[in-house]
């Protein structure tokens, strides 16, 4: 009953095949190898996009702090939601590798930036004088970390608001797959066409083991990508072990089987909890990801009995009386079995009976 993270699961047999097949002869290094060749073909498939610039790196948060150092200067403002990645859980790493642009964090239910709250923040920015930061870009999390989604239609009317300022749009799409399963969209739909400038895809969460790219939709905003992934550290030698990673989980659509399995599970988790007595969804389940509150004696009873998960407040503890609620977050991944989510939910209710 793991539902810590899609973090904590393996990568996928695909990926890891590719991975072995990888390991054969030589192969030129630094992304000058033919995997990466092909990936940057498919990908530019994949999203319809023939001029997309694409770079692999490792990690999500390399791709989303080097990304917003190639569209945010140094005294920048980067609007995100005040609970985005970039802005909670990233130690900071957009504001270094941009020299200190500062991120505004907005309002926003269920993890959506408000188009108010930012239409509000845009015109305080439209006011910025040489004592304060300018505004530089617009940030959007897609599937959100509240385990919702903006479908193309929201990303285009929060787009709409930033693009009489000439803000550029980078979309975090560390679920960017989860997303697209969920709503049932092509990948273009949701990314460029809905006016998306870079889009960060993550592979890792999905069943890569460690691999997310960078797709410039403008190649023009690429132009010192490569210089900041090297200076960072980011530029791997032997490149051909991400690239394989990203052709293995891209072929035939695995990316997004991977994904619909996810959400598949998440769906079913979501309904299993809200049909459980003294459990409420804090959130749709639109994605991955189930949050949900009960109380913290039934918190007691479901880790007891060897489920895996977080408790979500940030001061919340075991310690306390049984009948307060605590919220939860659950995470499936392609891996979650629906033995899993079944044997979760039966010991959830029978501790309600
Ligand atoms: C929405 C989102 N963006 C980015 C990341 C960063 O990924 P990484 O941990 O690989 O740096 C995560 C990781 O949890 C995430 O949830």
């Amino acid at each position: 009953m793991w539902f810590a993270s899609d973090n904590t699961q393996p990568a996928a047999p695909e990926v890891m095949a590719a991975l072995a097949g990888a390991n054969a002869g030589h192969a030129a290094s630094y992304g000058a190898d033919a995997d990466m060749a092909r990936v940057t073909a498919e990908l530019r498939a994949v999203f319809e996009a023939p001029e997309a610039e694409v770079q692999l790196v490792a990690t999500g948060t390399a791709a989303n702090a080097l990304a917003l150092a190639c569209l945010a200067p140094p005294w920048g403002a980067v609007y995100c939601h005040a609970e985005a990645h970039v802005n909670s859980d990233e130690c900071g790493a957009p504001e270094f590798y941009t020299a200190g642009a500062k991120l505004v964090p907005l309002a926003g239910e269920h993890g959506r930036i408000d188009p108010a709250a930012l239409d509000a923040a845009l015109a305080i920015g439209r006011g910025a004088s040489v004592h304060n930061v300018q505004p530089a870009a617009l940030s959007l999390t897609n599937a959100t970390e509240a385990g919702t989604v903006y479908d193309p239609d929201a990303v285009a009317a929060l787009v709409a608001l930033a693009r009489p300022m000439r803000l550029p749009v980078h979309m975090d799409g560390a679920r960017f797959a989860n997303a697209v399963a969920g709503i049932g969209c092509s990948p273009s739909e949701l990314s460029w066409k809905a006016g998306i400038d870079v889009l960060t895809l993550g592979g890792t969460k999905d069943g890569c083991l460690a691999a997310e790219a960078v797709i410039f939709f403008d190649p023009s905003r690429a132009r010192d990508f490569g210089f900041r992934r090297k200076r960072a550290g980011h530029l791997f030698s032997k490149h051909r072990f991400l690239a394989a990673q990203i052709e293995a989980w891209l072929a035939d659509g695995l990316w997004l089987e991977l994904a619909a399995r996810a959400n598949a599970r998440a769906a079913a988790l979501g309904r299993g909890l809200a049909a459980t007595p003294g459990v409420t969804l804090a959130h749709p389940v639109e994605a991955n990801a189930v949050f949900a509150r009960w109380p913290r004696g039934l918190h007691k009873a479901a880790l007891a009995a060897g489920a895996e998960y977080h408790l979500w407040d940030f001061d919340a503890t075991l310690d306390g009386p049984d009948d307060e609620p605590l919220l939860a977050r659950l995470v499936c991944g392609w891996s979650t079995t629906e033995a899993e989510v079944a044997t979760f939910l039966a010991v959830l209710s029978s501790e309600m009976e």
